[in-house]
């Protein structure tokens, strides 16, 4: 599959100012600097797409980016970072929650884990909360090139066990290898272009 172009449309807060729901879209959900907006950049193959940082916390709004004129991807804000003021920290729940819930177009959630740890209770309570409000959510689990390919299943396994999912329909992903890429852009298109 090819991504021909990848623009940036617009950032928002609240649901008056999302661009109008005119194309099916997906969202990228994950912990502050689980690797969220690296990952999205690789989907498209463009370095500097959507700004990463190795400052937790740089994506506090959500960024709406139009893919090949026919589809969103949106990169929403990480959560569970503690220094991240309270104020924006209080933001956070109720943006998602009525993004998640209300936005019409929106045909599923990539939920990032890092494969070097097991979910986080902050990771567990999205997933749970995907289920309890049927919205359809694949785990990712990136930066497998982080740790030994030797220990890939063993934490993928952990993982699962841990979400209450199999293995199989989870992704291995590294943004820097693009390992996982092309199995995650056919996930994605299957909810995209039914
Ligand atoms: P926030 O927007 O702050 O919530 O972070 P984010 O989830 O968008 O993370 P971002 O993509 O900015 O990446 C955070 C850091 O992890 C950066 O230093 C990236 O270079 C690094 N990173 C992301 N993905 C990978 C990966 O697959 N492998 C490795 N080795 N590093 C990665
Ligand atoms: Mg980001």
């Amino acid at each position: 599959f090819l991504i021909k172009s990848a623009e940036f449309i617009k950032s928002a807060v609240r649901f008056e100012n999302y661009p109008p729901a005119l194309y099916p879209e997906v969202a990228f959900a994950g912990r502050s600097n689980v690797g969220k907006s690296s990952l999205i950049n690789c989907l498209v193959q463009r370095k500097k797409l959507v700004r990463t940082s190795r400052t937790p916390g740089q994506t506090q709004l959500i960024n709406f980016f139009l893919i090949n004129g026919a589809f969103y991807f949106v990169d929403l804000p990480g959560y569970g970072f503690a220094k991240v003021p309270l104020k924006v920290r209080a933001q956070w729940g109720p943006m998602i929650e009525t993004y998640l819930t209300k936005r019409e177009s929106l045909r599923g959630v990539v939920h990032i884990l890092d494969i070097r740890h097991p979910p986080t209770p902050d990771d567990l309570n999205l997933w749970h909360w995907f289920r309890d409000n049927h919205i359809p959510a694949i785990p990712v689990v990136t930066k497998a090139d982080k740790i030994k390919r030797g220990q890939w299943d063993a934490q993928m396994k952990q993982i699962s066990l841990s979400l209450g999912i199999p293995t199989s329909e989870m992704v291995l992903f590294s943004a820097n290898t693009q390992q996982g890429r092309s199995e995650l852009l056919g996930k994605l298109l299957d909810w995209l272009i039914p």
